[in-house]
């Protein structure tokens, strides 16, 4: 894995190395009764499914201001950014193309840190879980993490030259998960919640960047293996959960985390440090990012497969939906959950705001909503 750094991903105001406290039980199963079928299959699965980042096609020319420009032309030459988007203040060609530009490079360094999330909390899991398929399982999603780690980053240093720090936001949920010590709290923040708001993330990105090969074929690959992950989750923590092994003081612990976590990633994991970076005033864009349909379409979108998760898991609780009521997040509770289908299915007006947004038809075979 040899690749230019065009532009280091910057560092976090705390330096190059965070380091959290975490204390846990570290497990050995001497049984090795290896009676969880599905779990065993999800194994046999991930391990026939291993692919190498370094057979991607790495010299595919990634242009992002080439790609908004042909756009722009596709649309009769008119941009559609300040009449679709409805920002706080008009922006002209250039800072358009800057904020498109600084806006896919935030995206795609979340993810980045966030796959750097998972594949910690999965060697976590590893150590920690009491039986020996989901240890199995673990292992071998902590070497999918640590390649879709070397993917977005060899993308972002490479490719765009243009990278974030870890949000605070996220890197606080981040800590959290990784320094509970009940094992299936980290399973909950990390398979369920993470991966869930990352499965329909990558599957945003792919239908604003229809037009670039080099980050389709990456998502793509990296959704055929966060599936398995968020299935791994999903088969866990619904035999812990359903069977009612947590006592009602246990579940709601469950409960508030999940409560919290969902806050967390829909109110506050916003694109400040876009804002911040390109010199707007960064509490009136905060705003729009809270209130312009588009933004809040997306964000919406982003719980449509956490939301069927929690409900296979038995965590869609009274209280959680009480909670999830309020913030308008039922409405997906009838969707499939990832072991059904991977894909998230955007809203109908979304694709429509997009398909304008982009000067473009419908991609053949587009979900319609
Ligand atoms: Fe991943
Ligand atoms: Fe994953």
């Amino acid at each position: 894995m040899e690749y230019t750094q065009r532009n280091p991903v910057p560092l976090p105001a705390s330096g190059p190395l965070g380091t959290i406290q975490t204390q846990m039980d570290t497990t050995f199963d001497w049984e090795y009764a290896l009676k969880q079928h599905k779990l065993l299959a999800l194994y046999e699965k991930g391990k026939a499914a291993t692919w190498n980042a370094s057979d991607l096609d790495w010299s595919i020319e990634v242009d992002i201001e080439k790609l908004m420009a042909s756009r722009r032309e596709a649309a009769g030459g008119v941009s559609l950014f300040n009449r679709l988007l409805d920002p706080p203040q008009p922006l002209d060609e250039k800072r358009q193309m800057e904020f498109n530009i600084n806006m896919n490079a935030w995206l795609l360094s979340q993810f980045l840190h966030g796959e750097q999330g998972a594949l910690l909390a999965t060697a976590k899991i590893v150590q920690s879980v009491p039986f020996e398929e989901a240890k199995f399982y673990a292992a071998n999603q902590v070497a999918d993490e640590a390649r879709h780690v070397e993917v977005y980053h060899r993308y972002l240093t490479e490719k765009l030259g243009v990278s974030f720090e870890v949000n605070p936001n996220l890197g606080e949920l981040l800590d959290t998960t990784l320094s509970d010590p009940r094992w299936d709290i980290t399973y909950l923040g990390m398979q369920i919640m993470v991966e869930g708001l990352a499965l329909a993330a990558f599957g945003q990105m792919r239908l604003t960047m229809p037009d670039e090969p080099l980050i389709q074929e990456i998502t793509t690959r990296i959704m055929g293996d966060e599936a398995r992950h968020v299935a791994f989750g999903v088969l866990t923590l619904g035999e812990l959960y359903r069977n009612g092994e947590l006592t009602p003081q246990e579940m709601r612990e469950r409960e508030d985390f999940v409560i919290d976590a969902t806050h967390l990633m829909r109110e506050r994991l916003l694109m400040q440090q876009v804002f911040e970076r390109m010199d707007l005033d960064v509490k009136v864009w905060l705003e729009w990012a809270k209130q312009t349909p588009f933004m809040k379409a997306f964000r919406q979108m982003l719980f449509s497969k956490i939301v069927p998760n929690l409900k296979r898991i038995g965590l869609l609780t009274p209280r959680v939906r009480a909670a999830y009521a309020k913030l308008d997040l039922l409405r997906f509770e009838h969707e499939k959950d990832s072991t059904e289908e991977i894909e998230a299915k955007p809203p109908a007006e979304f694709l429509e705001l997009l398909r304008q947004l982009l000067g473009q038809p419908p991609a053949p075979g587009l979900p319609s909503g």
